[in-house]
């Protein structure tokens, strides 16, 4: 077993302050990357932006990065950051952004298509020439790719997954003041993330002794930063708690694997354009339900967390937790999420792109049946 964790990562209440420090004291130019408005009004973004401009011969900003980002915009945003031939680049936001960042990363320097850059397409062998180096400030936590060699790319309406070494992120800077949107339940789902990656590394046919310890950190401190964000609304120190949440499941999952419930999401995502932390919240309860035989000793395990923090029945199955977990937390998930085509045809391409890299790791592979009734329970 290979240990290999290339990434900084910077953990405070002045981790604005430090990562234009750093910026200022290595570079002259950066290509900061954003998203929408709400992050571009945000005081971690106008803070930063202020600082780098009073310190740096030119600052770029790429903004308009989706939640799920597709290609063209990512190849558009390439083409414009190649003509501004930054020294470093900054990604600002939500999970897209960074994903986003790190193909643009290796765009700057090379015309590859996306599709070349797909795990499926061997991308990870064309991956070489990052020269740009990237450092991360994450808005809202969870998905921990803001630490992560992976990314996540919609190619038409499919959800691609573009995965290199090379693409490990420089540094990571988690500002505990500035984290966290206004939409409570937005962020509920992005940290609900950190569980499932906890979880699905626990119990991946890769699990190992490593990626075992930090899942089970991961499971409790998403558990309780999720409760406590919940009961008593966003504070420094849930995010402190949750930041390193994001953190445990990523090293979980970079040490192990996901499996079904993020294989699953991955056509909910592609196709639907639903956001990863609701599209787990759907599938999830059921997806444990069909692994609880081949886990049932790991999930025990987890049960007892769960009874344990959230004050559950200690007979209470994982399905059934997880389900009473979210009523609890995000009773919204599944109001203004499109109409799933349960169709014959529909489900035949729910199922095929079910089948996609994510599920390499499950500790079982679902049939075609079991993928169905997953989709058919949300
Ligand atoms: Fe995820």
């Amino acid at each position: 077993m290979d240990i290999h964790f290339p990434t900084k990562i910077h953990f405070a209440d002045d981790a604005v302050e430090k990562v234009v420090e750093y910026i200022s004291a290595n570079f002259s130019s950066c290509l900061i990357i954003t998203g929408g408005a709400r992050t571009r009004s945000s005081s971690l973004f106008v803070e930063i932006l202020r600082s780098l401009r009073t310190k740096l011969s030119s600052v770029f900003v790429i903004e308009g990065i989706h939640s799920n980002p597709r290609e063209e915009e990512i190849i558009q945003a390439a083409k414009d950051a190649r003509r501004h031939g930054p020294d470093c680049i900054l990604s600002i936001g939500a999970g897209s952004v960074h994903d986003a960042a790190k193909i643009i990363s290796v765009l700057i320097n090379d015309e590859f298509s996306i599709e070349e850059l797909t795990v499926e397409s061997q991308g990870y062998n064309k991956i070489k020439n990052v020269t740009v180096p990237l450092f991360c400030v994450p808005s809202i936590v969870g998905t921990g790719t803001e630490i992560s060699p992976a990314s996540l790319i919609r190619i038409g309406h499919q959800k691609r997954i573009v995965f290199s070494p090379h693409l490990y992120p420089k540094a990571a800077y988690y500002s505990f003041q500035h984290i966290g949107s206004d939409d409570i339940e937005l962020n509920v789902l992005a940290a609900f993330d950190s569980f499932v990656h906890s979880l699905e590394a626990l119990t991946s046919q890769r699990a190992n002794l490593w990626a075992e310890m930090y899942a089970l950190a991961g499971i409790k401190n998403s558990l309780e930063g999720i409760k406590r964000l919940s009961d008593s609304g966003s504070s420094p120190s849930v995010w402190k708690q949750l930041s390193h949440a994001s953190a445990q499941g990523l090293l979980a999952v970079a040490n192990s694997s996901v499996g079904a419930i993020h294989a699953l999401s991955d056509p909910l995502s592609g196709i639907y354009d639903i956001h990863h932390g609701r599209a787990l919240a759907l599938v999830a309860p059921k997806v444990l339900s069909i692994n609880y035989e081949v886990c049932a000793e790991r999930y025990h395990v987890v049960e007892g967390l769960m009874s344990e923090i959230l004050v559950l029945p200690r007979s209470m199955r994982i399905p059934e937790a997880v389900e009473a977990f979210l009523d609890n937390v995000a009773p919204s998930r599944k109001v203004g999420i499109p109409e799933i085509d349960l169709s014959e045809q529909g489900m035949a391409r729910l199922v095929a792109e079910s089948r996609n890299p994510d599920m390499e790791g499950a500790p079982k592979t679902l049939t075609d049946d079991e993928i169905k009734t997953a989709f058919r329970s949300m």
